[in-house]
């Protein structure tokens, strides 16, 4: 058998050759981050249908193979020595999305921005506020994204997931816990998400998402290879207010430096890797818990 003109080697590609998934080997996971960085991932597999999902998710169980499910790329941050096992991206019908009367049904591969921009149109209110948060509409859900008193969690009325034994099931509001930046959906992939939004002024709606993206531009480094704030803010604090009293904007570690705009946020400035980053992440929770005696979460994930 063959892929794309290449011999297939082992019962990986034959089974994702079977169910039609178009795959990569050695896929190099620094071009599906957003801070670009991240050793090669054994198998990226672009999954494009809820049946292929459940196959392979079935096939994984079955021989126990490590795998992890990649959204926008945008809060992420993947080892340089990248991933050993499957790396899974939904597209296709995960991509899609319906608006009727004032509720939403979205795939979870979504752009959320653009999900915003097309709801803000209908003149519908609900998601102006995430407008500029990047990533999918899937990836906001399961690390429940949001803009101050905002959470993505307000507007979501049920999910459709598919546990990691290949079972679909549908979870209401109260079956989520969703919490700051977290919620309780380990072990699940967000396939499909039901929001519903108010009626309002479509161009009240507009101007705020164009508001929110002036003040974003204005307080955070867009345009850089970032991955959104980097620590989860302490109770009643911000993590970047911290970490700028310390005079800490500029400092580097090998390629990654923090931002002079937001110090909560650290840029790929000058080709850096996951191990400088995770140093630089260990230096500057050290700072911060010697001066402030406050321990810093990661916000983003750190993928081993
Ligand atoms: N501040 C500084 N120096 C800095 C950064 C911030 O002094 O380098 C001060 C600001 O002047 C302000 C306060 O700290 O007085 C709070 O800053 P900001 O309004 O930027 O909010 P934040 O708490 O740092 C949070 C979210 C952001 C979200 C903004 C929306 C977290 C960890 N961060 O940031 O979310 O965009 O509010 O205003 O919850 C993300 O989750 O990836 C993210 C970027």
């Amino acid at each position: 058998m063959a892929a794309g003109g290449r011999v297939i080697k082992n019962n990986i590609e034959v089974f994702l050759f079977s169910i039609k998934c178009n795959y990569k080997l050695n896929e190099p996971l620094s071009k599906h981050t957003t801070l670009g960085i991240g050793g090669n991932a054994d198998y990226f597999v672009e999954v494009e249908t809820e049946n292929q999902l459940i196959s392979l998710l079935k096939f994984i169980n079955e021989n126990k193979i490590k795998f992890f499910v990649i959204g926008g790329g945008s809060n992420l941050l993947f080892s340089d020595e990248g991933f050993k096992g499957i790396v899974i991206k939904l597209s296709g019908y995960f991509c899609k999305y319906e608006i009727s009367q004032n509720n939403v049904v979205c795939g979870a591969a979504i752009s959320l921005s653009y999900l915003a921009q097309q709801t803000a149109k209908q003149g519908l209110s609900g998601l102006e506020y995430l407008s500029s948060i990047p990533g999918t509409v899937g990836g906001a859900v399961f690390g429940n994204a949001g803009v101050k008193n905002y959470p993505i969690s307000s507007v979501i009325d049920k999910i459709e997931v598919v546990d990691y034994y290949g079972e679909k099931r549908v979870l209401t509001k109260n079956d989520i816990k969703f919490e700051y930046r977290e919620s309780n959906l380990n072990g699940n992939i967000i396939t499909k998400i039901f929001i519903v939004l108010k009626n309002a002024d479509k161009n009240d709606i507009l101007k705020t998402i164009s508001q929110e993206f002036e003040r974003r531009k204005n307080s955070q480094p867009i345009g850089t290879k970032n991955a959104g704030c980097i620590f989860k803010n302490p109770k009643d604090d911000s993590a970047g207010r911290l970490i700028d009293s310390l005079n800490l904007k500029n400092y580097s570690v090998g390629g990654i430096t923090i931002s002079d705009v937001h110090a909560n946020f650290f840029i790929n400035k000058n080709n850096g890797c996951a191990k400088d980053m995770i140093n630089l992440i260990k230096f500057v929770t050290n700072k911060v818990d010697e001066r402030y005696n406050i321990k810093l979460e990661t916000e983003i994930k750190i993928i081993k």
